[in-house]
């Protein structure tokens, strides 16, 4: 997929890395549609990007997060790539998490991603591409985010069997396993404090690694070990 001219929906784009995705497709030509909660920071974002539309929504309103990519289309005469980079983060060992929080972490992490993304695999154009922000835990669950790790499983679990349904539509069907990032989401976590984190990646570095990924159809955004990502063809 071109980037220049492009028309991209990111979701999610008042948060930190979901922003800088919108902003770096913005910069190589494309024609960004931000959509988010905080109604402050989606019409801040809408300005700097300079769009047409901003879309309000909640991830608790899964229809309207269904309904995004068509709305998005018909502002912009068409979508070529859909980006969703919302989440929430919680920290407790899984005896002690209430019912109630393991509902929030799989509607924010899970639910809401994959209605964006359901609403939006009819309305992306052949040879476009849809993204998610899953996380490295998919391949190593770790201790004291086990709910927010399998949330973001089953988005990947979705994503890979998702990507093998749209091949014949040559949408491609982005998961981008993202490792520890200087984003103050951790600080954000909806219970708990974090543990010790690795060394964050760099923010910029990957970033540019995920609209590259994006732009190139590929399956897969990993860690490179070196503060940066790689792109995979085929998933795994
Ligand atoms: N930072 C990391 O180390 C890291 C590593 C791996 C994966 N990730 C993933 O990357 C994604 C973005 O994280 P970030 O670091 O950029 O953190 P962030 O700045 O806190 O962004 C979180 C985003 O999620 C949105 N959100 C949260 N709850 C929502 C709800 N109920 N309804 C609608 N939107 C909601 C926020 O919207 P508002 O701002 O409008 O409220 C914001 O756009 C998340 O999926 C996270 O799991 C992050």
């Amino acid at each position: 997929m071109e980037m220049e001219g492009a028309r991209v929906l990111v979701v999610g784009a008042t948060g930190v890395i979901g922003g800088a995705i919108a902003e770096e497709c913005a910069a190589r030509g494309a024609t960004v549609l931000p959509a988010g909660r905080d109604p402050d920071r989606l019409a801040e974002r809408a300005r700097s990007l300079g769009a047409e539309a901003a879309f309000a929504f909640d991830a608790y309103d899964l229809d309207t997060c269904a309904g995004l990519a068509a709305r998005a289309a018909e502002v912009a005469g068409g979508l070529d790539a859909v980006v969703v980079a919302i989440g929430t983060v919680a920290f407790a060992p899984a005896a002690d998490l209430g019912e109630e929080m393991v509902e929030h972490l799989f509607t924010v992490n899970a639910l809401a991603p994959m209605a964006v993304l359901r609403g939006a695999l009819p309305v992306v154009d052949e040879g476009g591409a849809v993204a998610a922000i899953s996380g490295v835990l998919v391949d190593r669950p770790q201790p004291g985010m086990a709910d927010y790790g399998a949330a973001k499983a089953a988005l990947s679990a979705w994503l890979t069997a998702v990507r093998t349904e749209q091949r014949r539509r040559r949408v491609a069907v982005l998961d981008a396993r993202l490792p520890h990032l200087e984003t103050g989401f951790a600080d954000r976590a909806a219970v708990g404090t974090p543990p010790a984190m690795p060394p964050p990646a760099d923010l910029d570095t990957v970033v540019r690694g995920i609209v590259d990924a994006l732009a190139e159809g590929a399956a897969l955004v990993l860690p490179d070990g070196k503060g940066g990502v790689r792109a995979e063809a085929r998933a795994r």
